[in-house]
């Protein structure tokens, strides 16, 4: 049997295709970041004051995903702190994985030096040792929260608030804040306080177009991929089709990355369009895994009850989910929610892309909406047979 592992170790360790596949994932921070000048230079500008020992203005930055920001302050606070070791540090937290306010709190906590149990500790408490942790590290302490709005969605800007007033508790260290959030529209949403303290400096990430993503593409096929591998249209496809979304960086990486790994598995020495549209698939089948996989409990039943439905002929109504969706709750003894939830729901849905809701006019009968499926059936029902709690309805 270990030979199949064997074959498998052998094809990638003489990989026709690439180089260096690590040059090719999301969280690899390249040193060079073309189309990006401006924005280094500004985040520069503010940050700069930490390598004099100074409290630089907390800095708020926003931008869609892909647009950098998270590879442009990295990369401008590791070069920054390169110079002045000493003179500050900086905590990355990225906030939509570290999830509550207790894990952020503990995770700069640890990050100075610090320990906290993993749960268990007051809110007061936690306080005291960050208070304790930063006092003690006798700098100035740039404080990055990356996908901030992530926390404030779940959890409220408590922390956020607590955080910009930080500073008046403090007497050996200051701390200054880079808020990054990948939702344009969140920041009206926040506290007014809140806002204007940690966006004393605002920062914009515009997206890429299609002739900066095919730079930024070109420059890393170099060290990634094997020479002869990926030539230019292939490049430039990459970049046009995360280009037609919203100048996306991480979806043409992602594309051409996944377009060099169907080639390899399919034993081809190049990359061409076909595995281009073939990765697109693949990736666009993954994200709506993942989509379905999260989906809260009865948005899945609602799905279910679209999936179940959409065998007849007709369109499905509104009505008509609503009824399939509550013959599937009394069969698994749930309570169900309401129609009007339910109408939200298939409009969460819409949103997702899982399927496409029309309003429909239907004479004197009224307007409706007409549900349809996007993706096929199978697909659907592969991921929501995951799910043990809806294992009893077809048992
Ligand atoms: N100007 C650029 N040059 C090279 N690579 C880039 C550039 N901008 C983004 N990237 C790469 O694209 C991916 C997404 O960038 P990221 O900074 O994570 O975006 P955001 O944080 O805005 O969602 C990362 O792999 C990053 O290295
Ligand atoms: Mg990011």
């Amino acid at each position: 049997m270990s030979d199949i592992i064997d074959g498998i170790v052998a094809k990638v360790q003489e990989s026709t295709i690439f180089r260096s596949r690590d040059y090719m994932r999301p969280e690899y921070v390249p040193d060079e970041l073309p189309h990006r000048e401006e924005q280094i230079k500004a985040l520069g500008n503010v940050l700069v004051h930490a390598v004099k020992g100074e409290v630089p203005n907390n800095l708020f930055i926003y931008g869609l995903t892909g647009t950098g920001k998270t590879a442009v302050t990295k990369f401008v606070l590791s070069n920054l702190h390169k110079r002045a070791p000493d003179k500050f540090s900086f905590a990355y937290v990225n906030v939509r994985q570290t999830d509550t306010p207790y894990r952020v709190m503990a995770d700069v906590i640890e990050f100075l030096g610090g320990k906290v149990p993993f749960t268990g500790l007051s809110t007061a408490e936690l306080h005291r040792r960050l208070q304790r942790a930063l006092n003690d590290a006798r700098k100035v302490i740039i404080l990055v929260l990356d996908e901030v709005d992530a926390l404030i969605k779940r959890h409220g800007d408590e922390l956020l608030y607590r955080l910009t007033r930080i500073n008046g508790e403090l007497s050996g260290s200051k701390v200054s804040i880079v808020g990054i959030t990948n939702d344009v529209t969140f920041v009206d949403e926040l506290d007014p306080r809140v806002k204007s303290s940690l966006g004393e400096v605002e920062q914009v990430f515009p997206p890429y177009n299609a002739v900066e993503l095919e730079d930024i593409l070109k420059r890393r096929a170099i060290v990634a991929f094997k020479p002869g591998v990926v030539n230019e249209d292939v490049i430039r496809l990459c970049a046009a089709l995360a280009a037609r979304e919203h100048g996306d960086a991480r979806r043409a990486l992602d594309l051409l990355r996944v377009a060099g790994e169907i080639a390899e598995r399919q034993g081809k020495s190049i990359v061409t369009a076909d595995q281009v549209y073939e990765a697109r698939t693949e990736i666009e089948r993954d994200r709506m895994h993942d989509v379905i996989k999260t989906l809260p409990f009865h948005s899945k039943l609602v799905l279910l009850s679209i999936v179940d439905g959409s065998r007849r002929e007709r369109p499905l109504t509104t009505g008509e989910v609503f009824e399939i969706y509550r013959s599937l709750t009394r069969k698994l003894g749930l309570e169900s929610v309401t129609q009007r939830r339910v109408s939200d729901i298939l409009n969460e849905l819409d949103m997702l892309g899982v399927i496409t809701a029309s309003v429909v006019n239907r004479g004197r009968y009224g307007k409706t909406k007409e549900i349809k499926l996007s993706i096929d059936r199978r697909s659907i029902m592969e991921v929501l047979n995951e799910d043990e709690r809806l294992v009893s309805i077809w048992s």
